[in-house]
């Protein structure tokens, strides 16, 4: 998308703003069209493939929600204790790790298959709050336009502090806004839950990515993840009665 398309874009947005005098809206006035499914996919399935050639099978602009939790690289050399893969991470040590122009790779066709205003739901931890990760979005139409901190309820590891908490950044594809697009306004930006069964090390919590699915999207669209580990954004779609698409090299 070009700058000038963007600033159209923002023009429009602001005119819709002023316009209008409710911050909020509990109508999504955004709809996605019907995807035409490769013979490879089926729905509500936990498929095992690379997801870059996941992604390779969806249409432009089709999707309204993805979700992305990258096994980055970075989180087992800046957490390096000395015993990863002996008595502390053996399972985390074993997934298949991703390069930082994997992840980019990853973005950039997640932001070619969403819908205009589609939301990508990305999962980091606190290294990349400071040292961040913009340059994943480059040359994508995607934004940051809000995150949420997920308190774990569990002690986790730390020379320092110990961690207890991941952080759900909300991107937004253009054109950006909340109003006639995220309909759920009872998501708090700090939220508590804690997974009592945990099938994978890097289980992200069903409750709240079913409600960030609630807000952008209608019953019956898809949602995609293509790296899903424990396929919990599987189980939050079908709560939330969506379809769910994608995968993981280990199935
Ligand atoms: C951080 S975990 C995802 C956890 C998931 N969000 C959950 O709630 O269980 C990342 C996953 O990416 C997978 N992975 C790594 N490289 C991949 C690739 N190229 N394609 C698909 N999956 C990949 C790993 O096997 C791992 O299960």
């Amino acid at each position: 998308m070009t700058t000038s398309t963007i600033q159209l874009f923002d023009q429009i947005d602001m005119t819709i703003d002023t316009l209008t005098t409710s911050v909020f809206s509990k109508n999504r006035t955004v709809e996605a069209p019907d995807l035409p499914l490769s013979p490879r996919l089926k729905a509500n399935s936990r498929l095992k493939m690379d997801g870059l050639e996941f992604l390779g099978m969806l249409p432009n602009d089709s999707v309204p929600v993805a979700f992305l939790d990258p096994q980055y690289r970075g989180i087992l050399d800046k957490l390096s204790y000395g015993n990863e893969g002996e008595d502390r991470g053996k399972a985390r040590s074993a997934l298949q790790q991703m390069p930082e122009e994997t992840i980019s790779e990853f973005v950039g066709e997640i932001d070619r298959v969403l819908i205009p205003s589609g939301h990508l739901f990305l999962w980091l931890d606190k290294f990349h709050l400071g040292v961040g990760f913009r340059q994943w979005l480059e040359g994508t139409a995607l934004d940051i336009v809000d995150m949420v901190t997920w308190d774990k309820e569990r002690m986790g590891m730390g020379y320092r502090t110990r961690r207890v908490a991941e952080y759900c950044f909300v991107l937004q594809k253009y054109p950006r806004r909340a109003k006639g697009v995220w309909k759920l306004h009872t998501i708090t930006d700090v939220w508590r839950e804690k997974i009592t069964a945990k099938t994978h090390p890097h289980c992200k919590p069903v409750e709240l990515q079913g409600q960030l699915i609630a807000a952008v999207s209608n019953e019956g669209d898809y949602v995609i993840d293509p790296a899903a580990g424990s396929f919990s954004v599987l189980e939050a779609a079908v709560s939330q009665r969506r379809l769910f698409l994608g995968c993981d090299l280990e199935g």
